[in-house]
């Protein structure tokens, strides 16, 4: 294993004690890569911020104020089926696994996972993957509360983690990746983001994954766009964060959040609208924005599936289906499968 950390020269490796440690791209790399990406996705037409960069500090704290709102249903529909999951996950685990968990943020469905593998195991080994630094205080919260517990976790993108996470030792991995975050892929990427998984999984692992399903589009729309603003705050945050870590001079009150589902690709589209004609510096990606007034940014896609949709997907990337899980309004579902 140690010979896997030492080629990982891109990380640098944060030992706190003997049950935690973390690996993160070097600041500098960090940095660069936000204020290239932003350059190239803010120059395109349309013009685009993608999703990752939403998790800031604040906005993963945003991000948690969304899941406790009444309208988003999401969280607490995956968390009712998570309950049933987790008393019939044992069937399909042993004692060799170790959960792996792709975009984990606070880490709080987490709890029901881990109680599935405290029942098998003595200790367990828990590797979370996730772009945002709410990862350091996710882990130190559940050793707080977990002693049979070790936890190493990414601090990076789902395919940094991945590629991490390939060839590390010959220990089987639950892959979880829970919140329906696989809707916010197109779906060519999302296809082979897939196929990525896949690849990085030995014969053996499973993936446990979580989607959110087709449904009326009030519902939806409301979720997307709550009455007291907390996913507009969310929305709008991505560029206080630029003007924060690029040196950019968006004035956030020429902005307004702007949400709506669309039918035929079966997804919510989130966008800033410009309320101005308007210029912008940004000044470490090297470029000024001009923005047209009604000017859309897109910021986000949350696709939504039919249960033969998900089926197809898994199949044609390469996974067979042990099982899939929904709520009684089928709102949400989990879906367990194997590598082909
Ligand atoms: C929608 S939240 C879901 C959090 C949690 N899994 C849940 O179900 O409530 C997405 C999480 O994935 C992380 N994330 C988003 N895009 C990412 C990416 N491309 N690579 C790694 N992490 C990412 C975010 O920081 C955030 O914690």
């Amino acid at each position: 294993m140690n010979n896997v950390i030492q080629k990982n020269l891109s990380y640098k490796k944060y030992v706190i004690d003997s049950k935690l440690r973390y690996f993160k791209p070097h600041a500098s790399k960090i940095e660069k890569t936000f204020a290239e990406e932003i350059s190239t996705t803010l120059s395109n037409d349309p013009k685009f911020i993608a999703p990752k960069f939403f998790y800031d500090k604040k906005g993963s704290e945003l991000f948690e104020k969304i899941c406790g709102l009444p309208e988003y249903y999401p969280t607490m529909t995956e968390i009712q089926i998570l309950k049933t999951v987790c008393g019939e996950l044992n069937d399909y685990l042993d004692e060799s696994f170790r959960l792996v968990e792709l975009g984990s943020g606070a880490s709080v469905k987490t709890r029901l996972i881990l109680d599935a593998f405290f029942s098998l195991q003595k200790t367990t080994e828990y590797f979370p993957i996730d772009i945002s630094e709410i990862l350091t205080e996710s882990s130190e919260m559940l050793l707080r509360d977990y002693d049979r517990l070790s936890i190493t976790g990414i601090i990076d993108t789902y395919e940094g983690g991945l590629k991490f996470l390939r060839n590390y030792d010959d220990r089987k991995n639950l892959i979880v990746f829970l919140g329906s975050s696989f809707g916010n892929f197109s779906p060519s990427d999302g296809e082979d983001f897939l196929k990525t998984v896949n690849s990085t999984m030995k014969s053996g692992d499973l993936l446990l994954i979580g989607l959110d399903l087709v449904k009326d589009k009030q519902i939806l729309e409301s979720a997307y766009d709550d009455s007291i603003g907390v996913t507009a705050q969310f929305n709008l945050n991505v560029l206080s964060r630029i003007n924060d870590e690029l040196d950019a001079d968006f004035d956030l009150s020429n902005f307004s959040h702007y949400s709506v589902y669309n039918d035929e690709h079966r997804r919510i589209e989130m966008y800033l609208k410009s309320l101005v004609r308007q210029s912008v510096i940004i000044s470490k990606s090297n470029i000024r924005l001009d923005l047209e007034k009604d000017e859309l940014i897109h910021t986000e896609y949350s696709h939504k599936y039919s249960l033969e949709q998900i089926r197809i997907l898994l199949e044609g990337t390469g996974f067979r289906i042990n099982r899939t899980w929904v709520d009684d309004q089928k709102y949400f579902s989990l879906t367990l499968a194997s590598k082909f």
